[in-house]
């Protein structure tokens, strides 16, 4: 990022862009994990450098595994050679820091709960208030022994004393994905058939790739099952970019008239792949040639060209098939003509910010027409946008979704405290550059 930390966005016309965004985030965190797990060395190419998934890495390899960085860039390395350890992690000499990483602490969470040894995850100060008694009750369930000793109830610092763990059928209140994965990734370590069973459908990486090192599971409707005391066949992987981190371009090109944005190897895995969907009802062009399918994760290259956007309604089990991308939706709402509504999705209150509260902050900062609702919001399109000086309360997409916003904003926009969009997307600055949002 830049070395004072915020950015200076100026608006811009038209514009024409051939990227490739980074690794999936999600598929990251999954890949050293499952790797560091299995029995022999995988590689993990086009992994993600950033924050987030530099810290489950460094992880994985405070719990004993080897990693060589086959290939790095100036934010990390992309081509790791993980040297599973045949599910036999060792003991780490002091505490374990996810950073900012939700995803990263519930799946570490998940493996730790059933190891021999004493084990503590922490992270920042938004990490540590976000909840966690989410993956506490389950794993209690399977008689892991943790304590939340956080300042706020249910919140990191975690503290794993390590114990040998039951099986359980769980019924998960949450749809989360990160909940579903920390119970299956127990589940590999417990003793017995371990079942999660899902509301509503969500991201499934955890299941195709548990699958892609040879690990059975069963599947019936929304019930997912796995025997524990298999271990995963070494394999390699291959990560996608990140179809969240597309989608910031996607609004981008589909919002302005004239513009055009190819984006090459995405994840098009259909539990990520809604916020299309979305922006195909409002109007939008899109053109998807998948280049890979069958097993593992589906890839192929998007095409967007601007159009004239209009509202759209978000809700139900919509929701957590997108929920990383409501920021830049709700950006796109309010350069759309009619309403845009958000329902049902007051998770995202509990994301890395309040992302409903700094949302419409941001938006009504701009200019924009947006009224809170306690699980969402209502967008009126059409507004005229200005440019305004703008916290991202700590938060990569808030940052990254008002640095689009600020493209289409009369006058300059200012992004504050910028550093956090390298949680998720290093880079980010220079695409924002190739699409003429900053001067060169
Ligand atoms: C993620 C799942 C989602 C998402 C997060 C990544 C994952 O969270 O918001 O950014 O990799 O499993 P929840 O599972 O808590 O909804």
């Amino acid at each position: 990022m830049s070395s004072s930390n915020l950015l200076n966005i100026r608006p811009t016309g038209p514009f024409s862009a051939d990227l490739t965004v980074p690794g999936d985030k999600s598929i990251s965190h999954r890949a050293v994990i499952i790797a560091g797990l299995a029995n022999g060395p995988c590689r993990i190419r086009n992994y993600l450098p950033s924050e987030d998934c530099l810290n489950t890495l460094r992880a994985m390899e405070r719990l004993g595994v080897s990693c060589e960085y086959a290939e790095t860039n100036q934010d990390g390395p992309m081509e790791v050679m993980v040297h599973g350890t045949s599910m036999g992690l060792s003991s780490p000499s002091s505490t374990i820091d996810c950073g900012n990483s939700g995803t990263g602490m519930r799946l570490l969470a998940g493996i730790l709960a059933g190891q021999k040894f004493e084990s503590t995850l922490t992270g920042d100060d938004s990490l540590c208030s976000r909840p966690m008694g989410r993956i506490i009750k389950p794993l209690e369930r399977m008689g892991a022994q943790l304590e939340a000793r956080g300042k706020t109830e249910g919140c990191a610092p975690l503290v794993f004393q390590g114990r040998a763990l039951n099986s359980i059928h769980y019924i998960m209140p949450v749809a989360s994905a990160q909940v579903k994965s920390a119970v299956l990734l127990a589940g590999l370590f417990a003793q017995g058939r371990t079942t999660v069973e899902q509301p509503s459908e969500t991201r499934d990486h955890t299941e195709r790739m548990l699958s892609d090192f040879g690990i059975q599971l069963g599947f019936e409707g929304n019930k997912i099952s796995i025997e524990g005391g298999q271990i995963p066949e070494a394999t390699n992987l291959d990560v996608p970019g990140d179809i969240s981190s597309a989608a910031f371009w996607l609004v981008a090109a589909a919002a302005r008239e004239k513009s055009r944005v190819k984006i090459r190897k995405v994840g098009l895995n259909p539990t990520r792949t809604a916020v299309l969907n979305v922006l195909l009802r409002m109007g939008a062009k899109i053109k998807e040639t998948a280049t890979s399918g069958g097993e593992g994760e589906p890839t192929g290259d998007l095409e967007v060209h601007g159009s004239e956007l209009h509202g759209t309604d978000i809700s139900g089990k919509e929701i957590p098939n997108l929920i990383d991308e409501i920021p830049i939706l709700a950006v796109a709402g309010a350069l759309a003509r009619g309403t845009m509504t958000i329902r049902d999705a007051g998770e995202l209150r509990v994301k890395e910010s309040d992302r409903i509260r700094t949302v419409v902050d941001n938006l009504q900062a701009m200019g924009a027409n947006v009224t809170e609702h306690d699980d969402g919001m209502t967008i009126e399109g059409g507004a005229n946008l200005h440019g305004a000086s703008l916290d991202c309360f700590g938060d990569h997409r808030i940052a990254m979704a008002f640095s689009i916003a600020g493209l289409f904003a009369e006058g300059e926009t200012v992004i504050l405290n910028t550093e956090c969009i390298a949680t998720s997307y290093p880079g980010f600055e220079e695409d924002l550059r190739k699409a003429g949002g900053i001067r060169p």
